[in-house]
């Protein structure tokens, strides 16, 4: 959550600090600000509302004198999005300013104390109290003062720092919020994700937890705890620049939801040899361990959280391992039962998100395994582990989930083969059968995607509606959690997601004549029962749109509508089902004039519990 972005060279700096923030907004964009250090001292810019707002302000004066400064982007936390609370934050002089991601769990107490000595505060932010902390320290070394300041503060954060005694020079530190250097020739940068700098430099270096740096025109430095010196390996980001630009589509979630078949054959990319083992690198720990496994407990949040679900179903088929699955946020409060044989599995597509890493170190803590499923190299998701699978889905900025969830997706039945291999659940030709299979569903998707108008049509009848019900029965039923859960925040339609026996047990009051119910009732061994659920639906005289198998022309008697996709078998049906999902939603959305790249209140990485 908030996107920060610093720039030390030669260059005016204003343009490029906005360019680096417009890749960043997917990270929050209820206020955003700059400040810019040049000939007339530190000045801060800020506006509340996206990009464009601060856009217009830097039109009228963009400081092409500055040549050093900050950029932020905001999801508010503490204190309403208004031009007081947005970033930077500046100290009583006005020389210093400042740029957080995350919280600072002891400001009220740091700021009352601040306040009993005589600082001014002018927001209602924790990020403040920081600025002011730099103040006090200050003693004529930007970095110095940093470092005691991180003494004085709790929480979790990443944050830079610019001074107008410093003019050249940014400092700052992280604790578990992510921030990367990008190396440039005369310059650097700072940021919370790769993006934000893409365009400008592929060479990037990692600031550490607990650690500090110091940037100017020609050096970046970082430091450990005791601000020792360290030496980083710089590294070549390979990833293509268009990653972050939309390429023609009107929103980088409909870019996201097409560019499917290729995250998953990416995914799947090596994992499955023709007729060998299922190969998982980067996992340490031992097949031996993992033979050994005897319960499986997946944490995870929001869309991860339902390709966790998926998971269990698929684990729970192929290696007869019992799956328990907790949203990461309760997992603390209650008193799990984790033994070592037990594998914690913690999905997350940005390896930030706060809830799920803290539930993964406590799994870890109380003697468990720990594997994550991330898409994001390096994050911290993947150090609070024994063992990583990574969804190669490539960026993804969208703030709703699509190819990331399909790659999770993919990973969780990957895990499933390797553990049915290992304790010998499946027979080797059925592993092979499934194996061969599943190579062959992104191309299934292309194919499916190239006639998806049904979606589109169906939204055009419905969008009005105030209410969906979704249904699902097994395997399906995180399909329809996911499809309920997309169409609700980006279209704010009131959704509920129900497994369809239990729908008679109370949801089905809500339904009257022309409620849209979604089904899904692909193949499997509870189609049939699906159907009577249907029936149910009908005899209310709700309206049923049904996702189902392509040959099953029986479906069109029993429901209003049909999305079909292409046939798979049971297990593997989630990677096909969910994606008419996604678009009902998206094209739903856009008929109601909603935002879909911002959709209200939400941000990409969620780095509060
Ligand atoms: C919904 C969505 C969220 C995330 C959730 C967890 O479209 O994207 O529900 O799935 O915030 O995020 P990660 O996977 O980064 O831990």
């Amino acid at each position: 959550m908030c996107g920060i972005i610093g720039y030390a060279g030669s260059r005016s700096c204003a343009g490029i600090i906005y360019e680096g923030l417009r890749k960043l907004e997917y990270r929050g964009y209820d206020s955003a600000g700059l400040a810019l250090v040049g000939n007339g001292g530190v000045s801060t810019i800020r506006a509340v509302g996206n990009l464009e707002s601060l856009g217009k302000e830097l039109r009228r004066n963009g400081h092409p004198d500055a040549s050093t400064g900050l950029g932020h982007t905001r999801w508010a936390t503490h204190g309403r999005p208004s031009v007081e609370n947005a970033h930077p934050h500046s100290d009583c002089s006005g020389k210093i300013a400042i740029v957080l991601n995350g919280i600072i769990e002891n400001y009220a107490d740091l700021k009352e104390s601040l306040e009993g000595a005589g600082h001014r505060f002018t927001s209602e932010t924790d990020a403040e109290v920081i600025a002011h902390l730099v103040e006090l320290h200050y003693q004529g070394d930007l970095l110095q003062a940093v470092h005691r300041t991180c003494d004085d503060i709790e929480g979790h954060f990443a944050f830079c720092v610019v001074h107008d005694d410093h003019p050249g020079s940014i400092a700052g530190a992280r604790r578990e919020c992510p921030l990367l250097i990008g190396i440039g020739k005369g310059e650097h940068f700072v940021a919370s994700a790769i993006p934000a700098f893409l365009t400008e430099t592929r060479d990037v270096i990692e600031v550490g937890n607990d650690e500090f740096f110091l940037l100017t025109p020609d050096t970046a430095q970082v430091f450990d705890a005791d601000l020792e010196p360290l030496e980083r390996e710089v590294t070549r980001v390979q990833w293509s620049e268009d990653a972050a630009e939309k390429g023609g589509y009107e929103t980088f979630m409909r870019k996201e939801i097409f560019e499917q078949p290729q995250a998953l054959a990416d995914t799947l990319a090596g994992r499955l040899p023709e007729d060998g083992d299922v190969v998982l690198e980067e996992m340490d720990i031992s097949d031996t361990e993992l033979a050994a496994v005897d319960k499986v407990y997946v944490l995870a949040c929001g869309t991860s959280y339902h390709a966790g679900l998926v998971g269990r179903y698929v684990i729970e088929r192929w290696a007869r391992v019992p799956v328990e699955l907790d949203i990461a946020s309760e997992f603390r409060y209650r008193d799990p039962v984790i033994t070592p044989t037990t594998l914690v599995i913690g999905i997350s597509q940005s390896g930030e998100t706060a809830d799920t890493l803290v539930a993964m170190r406590q799994a870890r803590e109380m003697g468990a395994k720990v594997l994550a499923i991330t898409n994001i190299m390096g994050s911290q998701a993947t150090r609070d582990a024994d063992g990583v699978i990574y969804t190669r889905a490539g960026l993804e900025i969208g703030v709703a989930a699509t190819k990331t969830h399909l790659a999770q997706i993919a990973c969780m039945q990957l895990l499933a083969l390797k553990l049915a291999q290992l304790k010998g659940t499946l027979p080797p030709g059925e592993v092979a059968a499934v194996a061969a299979e599943l190579r062959s569903v992104p191309g299934l998707l292309e194919r499916y995607l190239k006639s998806e108008a049904a979606a589109h049509d169906i939204a055009r009848r419905y969008f009005e509606k105030p209410f969906f019900l979704y249904l699902g029965r097994g395997i399906g039923l995180p399909v329809c959690l996911e499809g309920a859960l997309k169409l609700k925040e980006i279209s704010y339609i009131p959704t509920e997601a129900y497994a369809a026996g239990e729908m008679k047990h109370g949801p089905i009051a809500l339904l009257e004549k022309g409620s849209p119910v979604v089904v899904v009732a692909t193949d499997g061994r509870v189609y049939e029962k699906v159907l009577s659920n249907i029936q149910e639906v009908r005899a209310r005289e709700a309206a049923v749109i049904a996702v189902a198998t392509e040959g099953n022309k029986a479906i069109r008697d029993f429901s209003d509508e049909v999305m079909y996709v292409p046939a798979t078998s049971e297990m593997l049906s989630p990677l096909l089902a969910v994606v008419p999902l996604q678009l009902l939603a998206y094209y739903i959305a856009r008929l109601k004039g909603c935002n879909v790249a911002q959709p209200r209140n939400l941000a990409k990485t969620v780095t509060v519990e």
